[in-house]
């Protein structure tokens, strides 16, 4: 292309490792990859045991924890809330830091529990 693409705003599936393939493509070619649906493209996986046990142990929400992985990874993160609460709640998980066993945990979180 002419103009290189910037960025890339994509549905961010857990069950394909939240978009690996694509997120590489971007990585590759400078383009920043946007996520969305974060929450709600996701909603089988995020009730797994292994993410209410890091969130217990970082004293965060699980959206607060699928915010900040996805920010560790190295993409945007999009949201779709209406609530000035939750995106205030959300912001404050820039304070957190997930561990390279949690971020393990949450990437593969499709084909674990
Ligand atoms: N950017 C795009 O290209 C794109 C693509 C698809 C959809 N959208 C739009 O985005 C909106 C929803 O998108 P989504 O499903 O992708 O969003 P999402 O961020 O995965 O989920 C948002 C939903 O989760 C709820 N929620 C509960 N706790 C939350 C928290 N702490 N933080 C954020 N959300 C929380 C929200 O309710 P509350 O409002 O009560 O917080 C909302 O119903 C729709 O209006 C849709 O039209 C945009």
């Amino acid at each position: 292309a002419e103009i290189k693409p910037a960025f890339v705003q994509n549905r961010c599936y857990a069950r394909s490792q939240w978009d690996a393939q694509i997120r590489q493509l971007c990585r590759e070619n400078d383009a920043l990859y946007q996520g969305f649906s974060l929450l709600t493209a996701n909603a089988t996986e995020l009730q797994k045991p292994g993410i209410a046990g890091i969130a217990k142990r970082l004293g965060c929400t699980m959206p607060q924890l699928v915010f900040r992985f996805a920010l560790q990874l190295g993409m945007m993160p999009l949201t779709g809330t209406s609530s000035e609460k939750h995106m205030g709640a959300d912001l404050a998980s820039y304070g957190l830091e997930l561990n390279p066993s949690d971020m393990a945990v949450v990437e593969q979180i499709a084909l674990g529990n």
